[in-house]
């Protein structure tokens, strides 16, 4: 037996010194290898490797274990998840057959085990020199990501270079982190844009991660450097479940939830049209102020996020009104539908802060598809069966109304605040389209306009309209907001609801 531990050992100090070169280029770069990359990620010993001897069989006695990636299981907080860590030290930690068929079992171990994925990506793309193989090998790892897909978290890290098709797998992951100047995704690398369209580009321009956090939102988070990248994946998996059949772990309860919060009452102007940072609403909500933030600065009008609530894990989806003042346009409904959708999958409730003044008009919007997204939000909220409350902060007009988890879609318990507004459009609008004869002809339009609009407010627009009706179960002082989802949650808390069988729902993408 000492043998095998020596023999083991020689081998994987084999592996690292034989990559010395390897490593230093990492570690100028401000990089980790791929085994400080999972030392650093996993608890202290809880890795188990498996597959450390494989090699590309065709490469003969020269080729390197591991094959360029590093693969098996650990523990973050004491539970299990299966990782890999792509080694850029070999081969660029290009994808070949052998290193291929290692993230094939982790992946499948990890759905017949029911535990999180975590993929550390850094890698050249297809291993040039292994052809078609190295192709088949990137469709193994697609087709399970998906087998995976609201089975088990999948979070995708991209920590260096992922070319081409690589990039579809953070792309199906269910979050995609990316650390700045380092980590680079792109179908088609700045030379073959540049053949093709004559366009000059970088590599942080094309695909770097700042790009790809604010403008073409396939990064989840964005971090200055690896150190608080991994950092904060251990701090999202401490709020996931392990898979779809079980809870998302509890916190110890706080104890604090029935605790008034003044700060509420005084964050949100009561005039509809001021700005305020609906973060400082969520910050007092949830448990010690910690929110995970997904897309943060992509479609920044509606925020979508991770927190807990009384040590329950809760999804909130927020208006903005800080940002285009909290309309909801193509990209915050695909944002806010992605994050339902996800929150659904593992069981995870919904709270949903409601300040909208509708969609966002214009024919960049219509031209570009608005009804197609903005139905996919819809769709989202429709068919989520979790708990799901929604509180009115202050207005909700139109299709938006209904589109934020509005009880007519669904939401189990509706909330909301003595400023709200519900309408079907604000009061000057409203009176625009209703009265435009009678404004027409009257003596001083200014001064009718104003007649209408005070009826219209008070007949319409008074903040117990919904409730009286039924669509908004309570009208709430701000201050009590943080114990009356918290007793809502608890209310839910065994909510079961079973929808017809079908193969799959048709999610207008
Ligand atoms: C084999 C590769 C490789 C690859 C890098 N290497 N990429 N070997 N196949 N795809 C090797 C290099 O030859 C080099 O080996 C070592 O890794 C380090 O690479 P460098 O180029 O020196 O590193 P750097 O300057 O940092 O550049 C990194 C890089 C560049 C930007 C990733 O290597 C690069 O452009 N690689 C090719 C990217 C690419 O076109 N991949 C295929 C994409 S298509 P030595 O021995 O010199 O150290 C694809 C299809 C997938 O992936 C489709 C799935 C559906």
């Amino acid at each position: 037996m000492g043998g095998l531990r020596q023999r083991r050992e020689r081998l994987r100090e084999g592996i690292v010194a034989g990559n010395s070169r390897g490593v230093d280029r990492q570690h100028t770069l401000g990089k980790h290898t791929a085994r400080e990359r999972l030392e650093q990620l996993l608890d202290e010993d809880s890795f188990t490797e498996i597959d450390m001897y494989r090699r590309n069989q065709e490469g003969g006695d020269d080729a390197p274990h591991t094959d360029g990636v590093v693969a098996g299981s650990g523990e973050i907080d004491g539970r299990r998840v299966f990782v890999y860590a792509q080694d850029f030290a070999i081969f660029g930690g290009s994808l070949g057959e052998a290193h291929a068929s290692k993230i094939h079992k982790v992946m499948d171990l990890a759905i017949a085990t029911g535990a999180p994925i975590i993929a550390l990506n850094d890698s050249g793309g297809a291993r040039i020199q292994e052809g078609v193989m190295a192709l088949h090998g990137y469709g193994g790892i697609f087709r399970r990501n998906v087998e995976a897909a609201g089975v088990v978290p999948q979070i995708s890290v991209v920590l260096g270079p992922c070319a081409g098709g690589a990039a579809y797998s953070p792309a199906l992951a269910d979050f995609t982190f990316m650390v700045r100047d380092t980590a680079k995704m792109y179908l088609t690398g700045p030379d073959v844009v540049e053949a093709v369209n004559g366009e000059r580009v970088s590599h942080e321009e094309l695909g770097g991660a700042d790009v790809h956090g604010s403008r073409s939102g396939v990064a989840t988070v964005v971090y200055d450097d690896e150190d608080s990248c991994l950092e904060d994946v251990r701090f999202l998996v401490s709020m996931l479940p392990d898979n779809n059949l079980e809870p998302a772990p509890r916190a110890e309860r706080c104890g604090a939830a029935t605790d008034d919060r003044p700060r509420l009452a005084e964050i949100v102007p009561v005039e509809p049209n001021q700005p305020y940072d609906m973060r400082e609403v969520v910050g007092e909500l949830v448990d010690d102020g910690e929110f995970f933030e997904v897309h943060e600065t992509w479609a920044r009008n509606v925020i979508c996020g991770l927190a807990r609530i009384d040590g329950e894990v809760v999804g909130v989806v927020g208006n903005q009104p800080m940002v285009l003042a909290g309309v909801l346009d193509r990209t915050a409904s695909q944002k806010a539908a992605r994050f339902v959708r996800f929150c659904d999958a593992f069981s995870i409730p919904l709270v949903t802060l409601v300040d909208v003044p509708g969609f966002l008009p214009g024919t960049e919007q219509e031209h570009a598809g608005i009804i197609r997204h903005g139905a996919q939000l819809l769709y989202a909220y429709c068919e989520a069966t979790v708990p799901r409350i929604q509180v009115i902060v202050r207005k909700a007009y139109g299709g938006a109304y209904i589109v934020m988890d509005s009880r007519s879609i669904g939401a189990d318990l509706s909330l909301a605040w003595p400023t709200n507004e519900i309408a079907v459009m604000g009061a000057e609008g409203a009176v625009n389209v209703l009265y435009r004869k009678d404004l027409a002809v009257a003596a001083d339009p200014d001064e009718r306009r104003k007649e209408l609009v005070t009826e219209y407010t008070e007949r319409l627009m008074h903040p117990h309209f919904a409730a009286e009706r039924g669509l908004v179960d309570d009208v709430i002082d701000p201050v009590e907001t943080r114990s009356a989802v918290a007793r809502g949650l608890a209310v839910l808390r065994d909510k079961r609801k079973h929808s017809p069988q079908r193969k799959h729902g048709t999610i207008p993408l």
